[in-house]
């Protein structure tokens, strides 16, 4: 892929401004969206190639709006990147409906009131790669991570569904999974993070993933892919009982 204009959801802070940073580097104008302007403007400041469009994903006339304004100020969008997402530890067997609300509301129904402006405008262009970071946690249902983990896993799902149905508009629909990464959203996380990676080494993957191949999957790292994509296919039995051994102890 050559640089040209891109449009990062959640491109304040960790994973997405990372990636936003080397993208900028590489010659892309990056336009970058999240709530906290002081985050987006910090971010903006390592290049004027990076420009902050504060934005609320959970509010659809602003998401509206923002795009419309990307695409005069901008041009277009060649690639996009849904990286907002809301994350909780839950209690086993917490249900909160306050809690599901926020992070549904954010992590899949903010994707979709993103996807109908940007494809559309994708669909103009007559192309465009439309890339969401969802997680390996979204491969089966992880204990203590009821909301997040369903929200990942609804979104590989539509994306498979999207890739299919937009390939002959010459859209490519890119579906990232991290494994555990380094970030304001894992800090708040008390439990052990195998194979943790770095923010900045998670997103020379997702950059080098995204600009020299079209795949629909950029996984990483390989270990902790490959650990979940087995316990994925476990039989029932066995994987439950597995499950059973991520409760914690009392
Ligand atoms: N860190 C990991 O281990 C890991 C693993 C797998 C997948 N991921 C995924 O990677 C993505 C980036 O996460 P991260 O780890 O880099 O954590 P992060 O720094 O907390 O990134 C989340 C971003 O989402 C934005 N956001 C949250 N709610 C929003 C809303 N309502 N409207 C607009 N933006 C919103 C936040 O900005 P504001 O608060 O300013 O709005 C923030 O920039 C997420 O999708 C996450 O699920 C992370």
């Amino acid at each position: 892929m050559k640089p040209g204009i891109a449009w990062i959801i959640g491109g304040g802070s960790g994973i997405g401004a990372a990636v936003t940073k080397q993208l900028a580097a590489l010659g892309w104008t990056v336009a970058i969206s999240g709530r906290r302007e002081d985050k987006l403007a910090a971010v903006a400041a390592a290049s004027p190639n990076i420009r902050p469009y504060p934005l609320d994903v959970t509010d659809g006339a602003a998401v509206d709006a923002t795009a419309a304004k990307i695409a005069v100020d901008l041009g277009g969008i060649d690639l996009f990147i849904f990286g907002a997402a809301a994350w909780e530890p839950m209690k086993v067997g917490d249900y909160s409906f306050e809690k599901f609300k926020t992070i549904v509301d954010t992590n899949y129904l903010g994707l979709i009131r993103l996807a109908n402006p940007v494809i559309a405008q994708m669909r103009n262009q007559g192309s465009g790669h439309f890339a969401v970071i969802a997680s390996v946690a979204g491969y089966f249902g992880l204990p203590r991570s009821a909301a997040y983990s369903s929200t990942k896993a609804g979104l590989i799902n539509l994306l498979e569904t999207m890739r299919t149905e937009l390939a002959p508009s010459n859209i490519k629909v890119r579906m990232i999974a991290p494994g555990f990464v380094k970030s304001e959203l894992t800090d708040k996380n008390d439990f052990p993070m195998p194979f943790l990676m770095e923010t900045e080494d998670a997103a020379t993957r997702i950059v080098e993933g995204l600009t020299t191949s079209d795949r629909f999957e950029i996984a990483f790292p390989r270990r902790m892919v490959w650990l979940m994509k087995t316990i994925r296919f476990l039989p029932y039995p066995v994987f439950f009982r597995l499950m059973k051994r991520l409760l914690p102890k009392k």
